[in-house]
């Protein structure tokens, strides 16, 4: 869910609107505000995509909402309760005094509901928040301070009752030039500007208004007026937060004339990835990663290495494995953040664990990563968003320098992670001065021509958007690739599902006989993922001839191969060349052609490219 609040004395209900339409990426199920004006609390809210919102305020024309300069607006990923206008957030006390939104889940929600309904409250959702809007009222009843002290106060013994993950903002019609926060796993930042404050999920939502925030930790309560900004723990004690400068602009998070933030994502990626390298390789060929704070000492002492991340990160983390232990000699396995912690893993202090997250709010990924310390781990984390939870709660960070990615499903993220990674595994290898360590410095090379290879693919896409509009009408596309074009024929796959809502599925080419080669009919798309015949000739050649085995059942082959391999052609309906590259570094080209087909076959389909039905950027429940 995405959360916005504003305390100061402009009108909140633009100032918060226009968070929320840069926060919808983050859930778009229902949108609603809660707006506070001569000590009342005007609350407007609507299932589905912020526009139906817009529209309810443009109806009800509310003098009181428009005058208003407190107030609070979210928009919804749906947990408890389905999306509808009822369920949708602000709730409202039963009294009307206080009103809440919410992001994450009070697991404990069953039975403070019980609790509540016992003493004559009759709820009016389905949700766990309403909860937390009665709790404050009962609270805010009996606190002997006055004014926003006694909302803090309020909101600091409610949130010593709840149980699990949340992050929840509120007002109250008794204090009228406050907001109050609070937050446990679940992210929330603070916006700090002359005379006027903010708190919001991540800082896209104000930094159009001020580039200076605070961190938030974990447990803590604030409450933001037009003067100041208090942050204590659960307890009142007064607590740190650690400001920081947004080093990009607004502009950054906007669409820059096109049509789609996936279309401007995917043609940043020969940038991000060119500054996730910056300063980071030296002019002699050897890593420079000064900012991972693990001693050359730890590194040398890790014996084993998991891979923990979910979606899209997981299948960097897939890649990644391929590097790493080729280089490192170290094992690697890769895990998907949701599973790790409940199969009981084998860990300890000479384990290193890299958790790889974009936001870096995924709960997952959280719970992996605060398991694998609990267990004593190591935890290296290659996150993209400065701040965030998992850097963190982690011991180590490598912050992937991508910019604010706003389409839901990920592109310039994955191939800065795969930067990142690599990264990694040769500043393991360098460290630890194995057989490898020679390759370090040619590897540097090519990596340094990555960003201008990604370019090349980007500059020649039209064969594959005529092709993308020609699929769009099929119900089945089927991807494969081996070696670390495995990886990249799921991601392929997991783009189509996410985006088309077709039927998309990736292989392990080797696999297809054992099973999948069945779903193979006369005209089934089989998008293949070929290696350079260079370097690994077996890998190459073992591809062809699944490629033809798909052919031989009737399959349509597109194959993405590089340029020159001509080994391809006389089994391929479509070639899409990308420029010769080094097996280990081919996801950085490969992929790209496929995040293309994606996002072309869902526009053509009519679907909304950014936000794709049922999904959410970041997904902060487990
Ligand atoms: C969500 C998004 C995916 C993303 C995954 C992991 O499910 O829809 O696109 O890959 O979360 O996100 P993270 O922020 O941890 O990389």
């Amino acid at each position: 869910c995405g959360i916005v609040g504003y305390a100061g004395a402009r009108p909140a209900l633009e100032i918060v609107l226009d968070g929320l339409r840069r926060l919808e990426y983050r859930g778009y199920d229902s949108a609603g505000v809660a707006i506070l004006s001569a000590a009342e609390i005007a609350v407007a809210k609507r299932a589905g995509k912020l526009a139906n919102l817009d529209r309810v305020l443009a109806e009800v024309e509310d003098a009181r909402i428009a005058a208003g300069t407190v107030g609070i607006g979210h928009t919804r990923w749906a947990t408890h309760g389905g999306p509808t206008d009822r369920n949708a957030h602000p709730h409202l006390s039963a009294d009307g005094r206080v009103a809440v939104i919410h992001n994450g889940i009070i697991e404990n929600f069953a039975l403070l509901r019980a609790e509540l309904e016992a003493q004559g409250i009759e709820f009016q959702s389905e949700t766990d928040t309403e909860c937390v809007a009665h709790l404050l009222a009962f609270e805010l009843a009996v606190v002997p301070e006055k004014g926003a002290a006694a909302l803090a106060e309020a909101m600091r013994r409610v949130c010593r009752r709840l149980e699990g993950a949340f992050t929840l903002l509120a007002v109250d019609r008794e204090a009228p030039d406050a907001v109050v926060g609070a937050r446990r796993n679940s992210p929330l930042v603070v916006g700090v500007g002359q005379g006027e404050n903010f708190l919001a999920s991540d800082v896209s939502a104000f930094i159009a208004h001020t580039r200076d925030a605070l961190e938030l930790g974990q447990d803590q309560v604030v409450l933001i007026t037009t003067e100041g900004v208090e942050v204590t723990d659960f307890e009142g004690k007064p607590a740190e937060a650690r400001p920081y400068h947004v080093d990009w602009d607004a502009r950054a998070a906007e669409k820059g004339g096109h049509d789609w933030f996936m279309e401007k994502e995917i043609l940043e990626q020969p940038q991000a990835v060119h500054d996730t390298l910056l300063g980071r390789l030296s002019e002699t060929g050897s890593i420079l990663l000064d900012e991972v704070r693990l001693t050359d000492q730890d590194l040398r002492d890790v014996d084993k290495i998991f891979v923990v991340a979910c979606g899209t990160a997981y299948h960097a983390g897939m890649v990644a494995k391929y590097a790493i232990e080729h280089w490192t000699r170290i094992p690697c396995e890769v895990e998907l953040a949701s599973e790790f912690r409940y199969r009981d893993p084998v860990l300890d202090r000479s384990t290193l664990v890299i958790a790889i997250s974009q936001s870096g709010e995924t709960m997952d990924t959280l719970m992996a990563l605060r398991h694998a310390k609990e267990q004593k781990a190591r935890v290296l984390a290659i996150c993209n968003t400065n701040g965030s939870t998992i850097p963190r709660e982690s011991d180590a960070v490598l912050y992937t320098h991508g910019g604010p990615e706003i389409a839901v499903a990920s592109t310039k993220a994955f191939l800065t992670q795969l930067a990142a990674c690599y990264l990694v595994g040769l500043h393991l290898a360098q460290v630890r001065g194995i057989k490898y360590a020679d390759e370090v410095a040619s590897v540097v090379e090519q990596l340094r021509a990555m960003p201008e290879a990604i370019a090349t693919v980007l500059a020649d896409l039209d064969g594959m958007r005529t092709l993308a509009r020609d699929l769009s009408t099929r119900n089945t596309v089927l991807f494969i690739g081996r070696h670390v074009g495995y990886p990249v024929a799921l991601e392929g796959a997991l783009k189509l599902k996410e985006l088309a809502y077709m039927h998309a599925e990736g292989f392990a080419a080797g696999e297809l006989k054992h099973g999948p080669i069945a779903l193979i009919d006369e005209g089934t798309p089989v998008v293949c993922v070929v290696p350079s015949p260079a370097g690994r000739g077996v890998l190459h050649d073992k591809i062809v001839s699944n490629i033809q085995e798909v052919r031989a059942r009737g399959a349509r082959t597109i194959v993405i191969a590089e340029e020159g391999d001509d080994a391809v052609v006389p089994y391929a309906d479509h070639v899409i060349r990308v420029p010769r590259t080094p097996t280990l570094l081919a996801p950085f080209v490969t992929t790209v052609p496929l995040q293309v087909l994606a996002c072309e076959i869902a526009t053509a389909r009519g679907h909304d490219v950014d936000q794709p039905r049922n999904l959410a950027k970041s997904v902060t429940v487990e």
